[in-house]
Parts: C-alpha cells; sequence; structure tokens
C-alpha cells in the first residue's frame, strides 16, 4: 500500500558552509524523495530554541540553539514514500562517527554537533516542523 509523507529537513550551517547542498539534495532526489519546497535562511537563537523545544531539558540545548542559528540553513520539504523512515535512513546515525557507511552524516558529518543535516522523526513533529518553517 503506498504511504506518501512529507517531512522536514533542514542542511545545517555546517555543510552550507562547505558548500554541500547541491550533493546532500541530490542524494534525497536520487533516493525517491522530492524537494516539494527549499529555502536559505538564517534564524535567530529564539527560533531556533523554539524549534528544538523538544530537547530543552539536555544538557546541550544551549549550545544546539546557537548553532543552528550561527549561519545560513537550507530548509526543505521533502515528499515520498515512507518519506520520514527514508529521510532518516539517507542521514544515518545523530553522532557521524556511529553513522552507517555512505549515508550523509557518515559522508559529511563533522561531530554530533555539526552533523549536517536534521529530519523530523514521526509524522507529528514532520507536521510541526514543516508548519515552523513554511507556514503561510
Ligand atoms: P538533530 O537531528 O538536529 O536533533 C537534535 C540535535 O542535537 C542532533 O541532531 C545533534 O546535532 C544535537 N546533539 C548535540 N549533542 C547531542 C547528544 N549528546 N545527543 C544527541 N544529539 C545531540
Amino acid at each position: 500500500m503506498s504511504n506518501q509523507e512529507q517531512t522536514l529537513s533542514i542542511i545545517k550551517p555546517d555543510a552550507v558552509e562547505r558548500n554541500l547542498v547541491d550533493e546532500i539534495k541530490k542524494i534525497f532526489t536520487s533516493n525517491n524523495l522530492k524537494i516539494k519546497e527549499s529555502k536559505k535562511i538564517q534564524i535567530s537563537k529564539e527560533e531556533a530554541a523554539e524549534f528544538y523545544k523538544v530537547h530543552q531539558s539536555k544538557p546541550f540545548y544551549e549550545h544546539l540553539c546557537s548553532y543552528l542559528s550561527s549561519g545560513p540553513i537550507v530548509a526543505m520539504i521533502l515528499e515520498g514514500e515512507n518519506a520520514i523512515l527514508q529521510n532518516r535512513k539517507l542521514m544515518g546515525a545523530t553522532d557521524p562517527k556511529k553513522a552507517e557507511e555512505n549515508t550523509i552524516r557518515s559522508l559529511y558529518g563533522i561531530s554530533i554537533d555539526k552533523n549536517s543535516v536534521h529530519g523530523s522523526d514521526s509524522n507529528e513533529n514532520a507536521k510541526k516542523e514543516i508548519n515552523f518553517f513554511f507556514k503561510n
């Protein structure tokens, strides 16, 4: 049965800075994910804090928000069959050192913070995160 979904992807400052946007987009589009929307923006630390609110109790929260707001990012809506899981598979584990071979984070991630991409982890969060960046 077909399960068309949308998910939110962010190319983080470390990857934008190293001009990896086109290479990362190519990984999505050559693996059955369409890029429905894409925009390059820089968000404030307050906006990053809102976006990563689910992590507010974590010791790395403050640093995470500073980092996401430290430079331009590319926010995208990806669409396709099981898009949420497919995107997570293509990204690999959060820590690039533990990410499976040929995943985006294993290819391009520098550290657990500078791990090049973010992707929604559930249907509920995908809707929230898409709305965060692409509400009209
Ligand atoms: P992301 O998928 O964007 O979701 C939250 C981010 O927190 C995660 O990727 C990591 O970049 C970052 N992070 C920093 N430290 C940790 C940690 N110890 N465990 C998990 N995520 C961390």
